[in-house]
């Protein structure tokens, strides 16, 4: 990894799913009080991100990013504390170009002063994301890289905040975002960030996590520990899915080894929901040191097995059903790349959490938009 961090995939929180622009300080200690107070961080939920509209409108008479005087009026300062103190870790957001996305200061000629100032802060988590992009919002920088092309340009500024934020010595785990370009991040994010997008921004829909899940899962080889594919933010429990289809999400991120990172009111969520984001044999696969992500042993007409390496020898099978009706989804150990065995193999239904064992054959009923997500070992 190119800084040591995030040997498995980041997990936490983040505003910008639910809270949009309109986040506060309020909520974030809240969201981080739920986290202690239902014990997510124990599970591995740490990363606390305040996502676009966290800053003011323009920098402070010393050229410095500050915190929007309305919606975070104690500064971040305070709030990396308030999260610290509760063993918690905290996550800004911004960008290399002369905006956010949502216009707030970019970073653009600033990086060294404004790595130099999350780190003041405590920052634990930068994600970076890319807009503002056209010569009319951003005119200094294209001024500086006359005829570049948006991806020339990334391979320059996204390495630089990187290197700007390792000169401040604090450990800050690094995300690449861009929602709407793209940069190629699978081929180079390793050597730059820990975490790079694969895709457009997740909406709280089938379709996008679908979409979303596919556009990941072209890049197996590009996870591994220290450098993962990300999918973008969950959607679980922010209800435009069905529980089975959020079970899906979970199931699918885990199988990709992605971040996960929770997009929802962890505040006010349903016991359903909660149960979802806590399952320890799903979030253990996710985790898995080894960092192996996913291959797609076969899909067909919707019809996904998924098989993923874990470190202690078996493997993640996911049966995962996206079509509209009920199916029987069947493959075998051997086809999953387990070695065979004259014993058969222990089953575990990861979300069932019911044992079996088969001599080799790995089959279920998946229901429309379900997965079966088994862990199989060799007796
Ligand atoms: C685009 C990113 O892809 C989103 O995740 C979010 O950070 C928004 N920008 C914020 O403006």
């Amino acid at each position: 990894s190119y800084n040591g961090l995030a040997l498995t995939p980041p997990m936490g929180w983040n505003s910008w799913n639910k809270l949009r622009c309109g986040v506060d300080e309020e909520d974030v200690r809240g969201i981080a009080d739920a986290i202690v107070a239902k014990g997510l961080d124990e599970l591995g939920y740490r990363h606390v991100t305040v996502d676009d509209c966290w800053m003011a409108n323009s920098r402070d008479a010393h050229g410095d990013l500050t915190a929007d005087p309305e919606r975070f009026p104690s500064g971040m300062k305070a709030l990396g504390d308030y999260l610290h103190a509760r063993g918690l870790k905290f996550g800004l957001y911004g960008s290399p170009t002369q905006g956010t996305c949502q216009k707030r200061p970019g970073s653009y000629g600033h990086e060294r002063q404004d790595a130099r100032r999350f780190a003041d802060w405590g920052v634990d988590y930068l994600k970076y994301d890319w807009c503002q992009t056209s010569p009319e919002e951003s005119p200094d920088m294209w001024a500086d890289f006359p005829g570049h092309t948006q991806k020339q340009l990334a391979r320059v500024l996204f390495p630089r905040m990187a290197k700007a934020l390792q000169e401040t010595g604090r450990p800050i785990v690094y995300s690449l975002s861009a929602c709407c370009e793209d940069l190629g991040f699978p081929e180079w994010g390793r050597s730059t960030a820990n975490l790079w997008r694969t895709s457009t921004d997740i909406s709280d829909t089938w379709e996008s996590m679908l979409a979303n899940f596919e556009a990941a899962a072209a890049f197996p080889e590009a996870a591994g520990p220290g450098g993962w594919n990300d999918p973008d933010m969950l959607e679980i429990g922010n209800g435009g899915m069905t529980d089975t289809e959020y079970r899906s999400h979970l199931s699918l991120w885990a199988m990709l080894a992605a971040p996960l990172i929770a997009g929802n009111d962890l505040r006010t969520m349903s016991e359903e929901t909660r149960r979802i984001l806590t399952n320890r044999r799903v979030l253990a696969v996710d985790q898995d040191e080894r960092g192996e992500q996913a291959a797609v042993v076969t899909r067909e007409n919707g019809r996904w097995v998924l098989s993923r390496r874990l470190a202690d020898g078996s493997r993640a099978v996911a049966l995962f059903n996206a079509t509209g009706k009920e199916r029987r989804l069947a493959t075998t150990a051997e086809a999953a790349g387990l070695p065979g065995s004259r014993h058969g193999y222990r089953v575990r239904d990861l979300w069932s959490g019911r044992a079996s064992h088969t001599a080799g054959e790995l089959s279920a009923t998946v229901p429309a938009h379900g997965t079966v997500l088994l862990r199989v070992a060799r007796r």
